[in-house]
């Protein structure tokens, strides 16, 4: 089997972001022990500071946020279950159905009447409703992302964020926040990820995205339910042995945040220019541009073939910026679509 070069400029996703020779060299002095039998020190520090920064006692190293959000899921979740999460997010739409098929959740997807990526609280109360008869499915869960991805990385905003776990908890549910990008969120609004995850039971974050680490997610949540965490990964084949080398990755990309700020910048830039090309844009609150066009699908293609690497997203055509695309590299992208403005504009039905 073949495979195709990446583009040139590749803004299909930030989880291309390639590890920096600062996290090589980190990975490479990694201190390392059997993560599996007692414990590896690199990881035990990476899970400290992450716990730290979001606020919550403990965590947990896992390969992947869709590894990260299933624990959580099965964490929460009994046969008979039902969840809420926001249309078009990961775990309804991402993880293969993972949520109930492994965690035995009935998914129930609310609208985005908030604003993007979000309910309102009394949406919240209203999809929870009460104890039914004995043959209802029980609302055990709220799953929130911030930033919503198919939303175009839209931000749950903290006050926001706080009243839909207040309805949450009136309505006896458990929180679950889906924090891939909690970092994008934090730097976007100006405020700690622990302020965006206040409250929550338990918390996903992504360190290979736009931090760039190679490989890694963290769960985290209370010290009961991260010991029951540890079981449940090492049950999906998760647990690995000299996990410290993954974890110095993890470390030097926690280190990372405040930069993500410049990749919001492309993104504004790259949505604005897009925009004076007459192309509906969406403006973005952090690394995502979604474009409304008539054939997402086909433009995708023909700027494949410039070199340039974007995604088709919940219908529309997507931009992700991050640390490997530099502004020089969104006036060359703005310019090839200005040079041809066919590329994005492709008829229903052309390809
Ligand atoms: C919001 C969100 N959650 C979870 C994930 C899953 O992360 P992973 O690709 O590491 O499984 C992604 C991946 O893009 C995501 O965007």
């Amino acid at each position: 089997m073949t495979s195709a070069a990446p583009p040139k400029i590749d803004l299909r996703s930030d989880t291309v972001t390639m590890p920096d020779p600062e996290m090589r060299a980190a990975m490479a002095a990694a201190e390392v022990g059997d993560d599996v039998l007692d414990h590896d020190p690199t990881m035990a520090r990476l899970e400290e500071r992450v716990a730290e920064l979001v606020g919550l006692p403990a965590s947990l190293w896992v390969p992947s946020g869709t590894m990260g959000n299933l624990i959580a899921l099965m964490l929460h979740l009994r046969r008979g279950d039902r969840f809420l999460a926001p249309e078009h997010a990961h775990v309804l739409g991402s993880e293969l159905g993972t949520a109930a098929w492994i965690a035995n959740g009935m998914p129930e997807a609310l609208p985005h009447d908030a604003g993007p990526g979000r309910p309102t609280p009394d949406t919240v109360r209203r999809v929870a409703g009460g104890a039914g008869p004995y043959y209802t499915l029980t609302t055990r869960l709220l799953c929130l992302e911030n930033s919503h991805n198919f939303s175009g990385g839209a931000v749950i905003p903290q006050d926001e964020w706080t009243a839909l776990g207040a309805a949450a908890r009136d309505s006896g549910l458990l929180v679950h926040l889906d924090g891939a990008r909690i970092w994008n969120a934090a730097v976007a609004l100006d405020v700690s990820p622990s302020a965006l995850a206040a409250g929550a039971d338990t918390v996903q974050v992504c360190l290979s995205k736009g931090l760039g680490a190679p490989v890694g997610s963290v769960l985290a949540s209370d010290a009961d339910r991260i010991a029951e965490a540890r079981r449940i990964r090492k049950m999906l084949g998760g647990g690995v042995r000299q996990g410290g080398v993954l974890a110095a990755a993890g470390l030097v990309a926690v280190g990372s945040i405040d930069r993500l700020a410049d990749d919001h910048a492309n993104a504004t830039r790259l949505a604005a220019g897009l925009r004076e090309l007459g192309f509906d844009a969406l403006e973005p609150d952090t690394n995502i541009v979604l474009v409304d066009l008539p054939n997402p699908v086909a433009a995708a293609t023909r700027l494949a073939a410039l070199g340039i690497g974007a995604s088709v997203t919940a219908g529309k055509l997507r931009f992700v910026t991050h640390r490997d695309a530099s502004a020089g590299d969104i006036e060359t992208v703005l310019r090839a679509i200005a040079d041809d403005p066919t590329v994005l504009a492709v008829e229903v039905g052309a390809r």
